[in-house]
C-alpha cells in the first residue's frame, strides 16, 4: 500500500506510523525526522532547514521534494510506503503525483488525523523522544516505564526544540493555511479517510486498521 498521513502537529502521525509499518512491511518516510537528522548532522540540507523548523514554519518545497524524490526510489520503498508529514503544500502534492506517475503507481489512501487544535498543546508540550530509536512518549498519555529514562534501553529522553506552546502556534498556522488545502486536493480524488484522532492511541489504531482492510 501507498499511504499518506496528514494531520496537525501532535495529532498522532508518528505514533501510528510504526504500527502500520510493522503490520504492512512498508517503508516509513517522515520528512520531519529526516530534516531533524540533517540538522543534527549539520549537512548542507540541515543548515538550510534549521531556521524555518525552529520558527515552526515550513521548509521550502524544493528541499523536501528533493528528499522524498530520492527516498521513494529506493528498493525498500517499492512495495509500498507511509508518507508522514509529506506532502504539506499543494505544490508538494503535485510534485508527488509526478514522481508516482513516472513509476506507474498511485496513492491508495490518505489518512486524515482530524482533531481539534485545543487538544494539541498538551500533547506537544508533554512529548518526550528516545533519540536513537525515535520512540515517542508522553508524560501523561504514554509515560516511559522508568521515569526520566527510556523503558528499554535506560537511555535519557529528549524534547524537540519546536515543542513549545509558542512555536506550536506557528506550526498550527502553517497547517491551516498550507496543509489543509492538501486534504481537499485528495478529497477530490476520493481517497481521504477521516480518523477521530482525539481518541486514545489504541482506538485510533483500530480505526486505521478498519480503513486499511476495507
Ligand atoms: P514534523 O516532524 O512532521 O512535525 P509535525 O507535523 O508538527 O508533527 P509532530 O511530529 O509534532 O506530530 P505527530 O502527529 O507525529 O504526533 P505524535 O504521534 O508524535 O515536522 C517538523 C518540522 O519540519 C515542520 O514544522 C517543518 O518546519 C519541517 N517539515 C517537515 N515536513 C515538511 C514538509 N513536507 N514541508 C515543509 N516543511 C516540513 O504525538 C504527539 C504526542 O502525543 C506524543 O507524546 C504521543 O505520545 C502523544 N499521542 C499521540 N497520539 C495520542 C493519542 N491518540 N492520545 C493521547 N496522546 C497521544
Ligand atoms: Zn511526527
Amino acid at each position: 500500500k501507498r499511504l499518506i498521513l496528514i494531520g496537525p502537529p501532535g495529532s498522532g502521525k508518528g505514533t501510528q506510523s510504526p504500527i502500520i509499518k510493522d503490520e504492512y512491511c512498508l517503508c516509513h518516510l517522515a520528512t520531519g525526522d529526516m530534516l531533524r537528522a540533517a540538522v543534527a548532522a549539520k549537512t548542507h540540507l540541515g543548515v538550510k532547514a534549521k531556521e524555518a523548523m525552529e520558527k515552526g514554519e515550513l521548509v521550502s518545497d524544493d528541499l523536501v521534494v528533493g528528499i522524498i524524490d530520492e527516498a521513494i526510489k529506493k528498493p525498500s520503498c517499492q512495495k509500498g510506503f507511509i508518507l508522514d508529514g509529506f506532502p504539506r503544500t499543494v505544490v508538494q502534492a503535485q510534485k508527488l503525483d509526478e514522481m508516482l506517475q513516472k513509476q506507474g503507481v498511485k496513492i491508495d489512501k490518505v489518512l486524515n488525523f482530524a482533531i481539534d487544535d485545543a487538544i494539541l498543546e498538551e500533547r506537544i508540550t508533554g512529548r518526550w523522544i528516545h533519540p536513537s530509536s525515535g520512540r515517542t512518549y508522553h508524560t501523561k498519555f504514554a509515560p516511559p516505564k522508568i521515569s526520566g529514562a527510556d523503558d528499554v534501553t535506560g537511555e535519557p529522553l529528549i524534547q524537540r526544540k519546536d515543542d513549545t506552546a509558542a512555536v506550536l502556534k506557528s506550526r498550527l498556522e502553517a497547517f491551516h493555511k498550507q496543509t489543509e488545502p492538501v486534504i481537499d486536493y485528495y478529497a477530490k480524488k476520493s481517497i481521504v479517510a477521516n480518523l477521530h484522532a482525539e481518541k486514545p492511541p489504541k482506538e485510533v489504531t483500530v480505526e486505521v486498521e478498519k480503513v486499511l482492510s476495507s
